[in-house]
């Protein structure tokens, strides 16, 4: 099994979620929380952009030991500088440099021609490398550059010193089948990059962040940057929980493993989700409300007669409870017997008869059955005699 490297940047573009703004303690808690989980790589923060965030990174770098620390620092000086300023403190501290390699940037924004611009590439990671050994470069809308040109830049930075060359799709933009080929090509026409570390980094603008990423791992990424809960700009970053338990399920498929800390998943789910007030959707896969929520009968059926009809993860393992029988109008008897017994009832045949076409009654009216609703049901079914 391959070993992927996970580089969760929850604390960076995770917090250029529209809307969100973490201060120190929310970052050290976060933190905390990422090393738990034992992600191998945390990126604190973009420290140019404000005095704040430089604070954060700063206490993030002096207090987590485990998972390398990484500060954002766009191809310029004083971003350099002012990234290995908060990061120094760090058991392994990463600069992490980059620069927009696409003809669209490199003319409405940076005004640079591409050569100028894979100059600038080669100096920034020179200037990181001078105060650290680990440098990670990245090319800002990668996806959308010529991969001539990207190989040039790629194997330029590695002769710089570039330990880590990441590939961002930055606009979310690439298909997975062609994320896979710009990997493979990449592997061949890049000098040195049999040295360093490929990562990438995918956006969810069309919904495919994290097959994009599975799909560069098949084709020979070895480090994959996510966000818990899979915020981030826009419509997001790559989902960490779900790229983890797509290569643990289907591990024998991708022949690749991380070393994420499984039973710290959900909690850490839920203390993003408070501490950045970005709600998870109710059908998130792996996180979600629902996600192992089982409504109709058929499905209850199964999962109380084996788990393994209808679920192809242990929640327990993600550090949740064990199967969820939501009852509703879908539901059958024996979810309902089941919950009834779990709430001290134990019903005759015919009691059980009656109390189910009332629940079924009120499942027409109403979309979720609490326990007052059961209790109810039952009690007046059983008064009634
Ligand atoms: O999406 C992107 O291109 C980025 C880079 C800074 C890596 O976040
Ligand atoms: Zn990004």
């Amino acid at each position: 099994m391959k070993k992927i490297l996970v580089f969760d940047t929850t604390l960076r573009d995770g917090e250029q979620s529209p809307g969100v703004a973490l201060n120190v303690h929310e970052k050290l808690e976060i933190a905390r929380q990422l090393a738990r989980l034992n992600v191998d790589i945390i990126e604190a923060g973009f420290p140019i952009a404000s005095p704040g965030d430089a604070e954060a990174v700063k206490a993030v770098a002096r207090e987590i030991k485990g998972p390398a620390i990484c500060a954002l620092a766009r191809a310029k000086e004083k971003d350099i500088e002012v990234a290995w300023e908060s990061i120094r403190y760090a058991e392994t501290p990463i600069i992490h440099t980059f620069i927009a390699t696409s003809d669209i940037h490199l003319k409405h924004k940076l005004r640079l021609s591409r050569e100028q611009a894979l100059e600038q590439a080669v100096w920034a990671v020179k200037k990181a490398k001078s105060f650290t050994p680990y440098v990670e470069f990245s090319a800002e809308d990668a996806t959308r550059s010529s991969w001539e040109y990207l190989a040039q830049v790629y194997s330029a930075v590695i002769e710089a010193g570039a330990t880590t060359i990441n590939i961002p799709d930055t606009v979310g933009y690439i298909t997975p089948l062609e994320m896979k080929e710009l990997i493979e090509y990449l592997l061949k026409n890049v000098k040195g990059i049999e040295k360093t570390t490929i990562s990438v980094h995918c956006h969810n603008d069309l919904g495919l962040a994290v097959a994009n990423s599975l799909l560069a791992i098949q084709g020979g990424a070895t480090q994959v940057e996510c966000t818990i809960n899979g915020i981030g700009e826009r419509a997001g970053n790559a989902a960490l929980e779900e790229i983890v338990m797509a290569l643990h399920v289907r591990g024998e498929f991708f022949q690749a493993q991380t070393d994420i800390n499984y039973q710290e998943i959900y909690r850490t789910s839920r203390l993003v989700s408070q501490l950045t007030g970005m709600l998870v959707q109710p059908n998130k896969a792996v996180v979600g409300d629902n996600a192992f929520a089982h409504e109709s009968g058929i499905h209850q059926d199964g999962v109380l007669k084996e788990r393994l009809t209808y679920e192809i993860m242990d929640a327990r393992l993600i550090g949740r409870q064990e199967k969820v029988l939501v009852l509703g109008k879908h539901s059958g008897r024996h979810a309902f017997a089941k919950k009834l017994e779990e709430l001290g009832y134990h019903l005759s045949e015919e009691e059980l008869n009656k109390a189910f076409a009332r629940f079924k009654q009120l499942a027409d009216q109403k979309k979720h059955i609490t326990e007052a609703d059961l209790e109810t049901i039952v009690s007046e079914e059983i008064t009634k005699q």
